[in-house]
């Protein structure tokens, strides 16, 4: 069998420790593998999803009724340099393993990604950010398969992504390659761990989370509208608006997802009547109720 198939819960496969079991849980080894999932959920008309390293994602408990594809190492994780500055990777490689392997290769451009949680695909298909740098400004072109199950490759000039967003219309995404800079590794190290220092200063690292909960709206920061509201320290049961960075929410240890979901109403509701700003969710919401796909 080119996957493997057993029954989870997502809590485990989630950096916020919340949601239940899907009716069809499919970790693909190989592209073959991931071809075969995507054609048994269409044979079976199962809708499905695709999970990375779980870590922007708020999903409900109980029975989900959709097939989560669990695009993420071993498997589909292959680094492979294909030009003196190009490095071709598979969607399930851990972030951090790029950066070090970038390092070492002597490959600058990603250092911006330094302490991202995540997989490479995750980062793709999220359009992930940082320090006013984005992941796919670096990425020359992806291998996807399309919803039709056909394998596909898509040039730079055609990826339709913009803030924390990339459109795939209903594509997997199997690898990226992208296009770096050649430098001296010692740099790249030095301003990785730059990065990576002031990531874990402004952010609560150890504690469980989904990352930044709402987008920031044009020319501000949420969490700084947010911290004006005074909600840093609001708990929902054991879900709670964080004391270091009031766009982060953290799981305090059983959080139910319906906790972070009031949570997040009451902090939209709280930026809008202060300062007449909608919130836009970045963190993504897998829900338990049928018509999903
Ligand atoms: N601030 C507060 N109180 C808070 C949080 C922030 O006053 O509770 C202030 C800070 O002091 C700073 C300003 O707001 O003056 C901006 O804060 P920060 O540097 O933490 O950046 P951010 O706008 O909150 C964005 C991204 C992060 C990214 C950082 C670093 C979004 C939604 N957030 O955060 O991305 O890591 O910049 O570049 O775009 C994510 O996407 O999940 C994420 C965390």
């Amino acid at each position: 069998m080119p996957y493997m198939r057993k029954t989870v819960h997502l809590q485990q496969l989630t950096t916020f420790h919340i949601g239940g079991a899907p009716v069809r849980y499919v970790h693909p080894r190989t592209e073959a593998g991931l071809l075969a999932a995507l054609a048994e959920c269409r044979r079976a008309s199962l809708p499905w999803r695709v999970l990375g390293g779980g870590s922007n994602l708020l999903v409900d408990e109980g029975r989900l009724p959709y097939a989560v594809i669990h695009v993420h190492a071993p498997g589909l994780d292959t680094v492979e340099r294909t030009s003196e500055a190009s490095v071709r990777v598979g969607a399930g490689l851990p972030s951090g393993r790029l950066l070090t392997y970038c390092r070492d290769a002597g490959l600058g451009g990603l250092e911006f990604m330094a302490a991202l949680p995540g997989t490479v695909g995750g980062a793709v298909a999220g359009n992930a950010g940082a320090w006013g740098k984005e992941v796919c400004n670096m990425v020359s072109r992806l291998r996807v398969i399309t919803p039709e199950g056909k394998v596909a490759v898509i040039p730079h000039a055609e990826i339709e992504y913009s803030y924390r967003q990339t459109k795939l219309r209903g594509a997997v995404i199997t690898e990226a390659e992208f296009h770096l800079d050649p430098r001296d590794p010692r740099l790249i190290g030095l301003q990785m761990t730059e990065y990576a220092r002031a990531r874990c200063e402004r952010h609560p690292m150890s504690e469980r989370s989904a990352g930044c909960v709402f987008k920031n709206p044009p020319g501000v920061s949420a969490g700084k509208l947010l911290d004006e509201c005074g909600l840093k320290g609001l708990k929902m049961g054991d879900a709670e608006v964080s004391v270091h960075h009031a766009n982060f929410i953290v799981n305090r240890g059983k959080a139910a997802a319906a906790d972070v979901l009031r949570l997040i109403e009451v902090m939209r509701a709280a930026v809008r009547n202060a300062f007449g700003i909608e919130l836009e969710l970045e963190v993504r919401h897998w829900p338990a109720r049928a018509n999903v796909a």
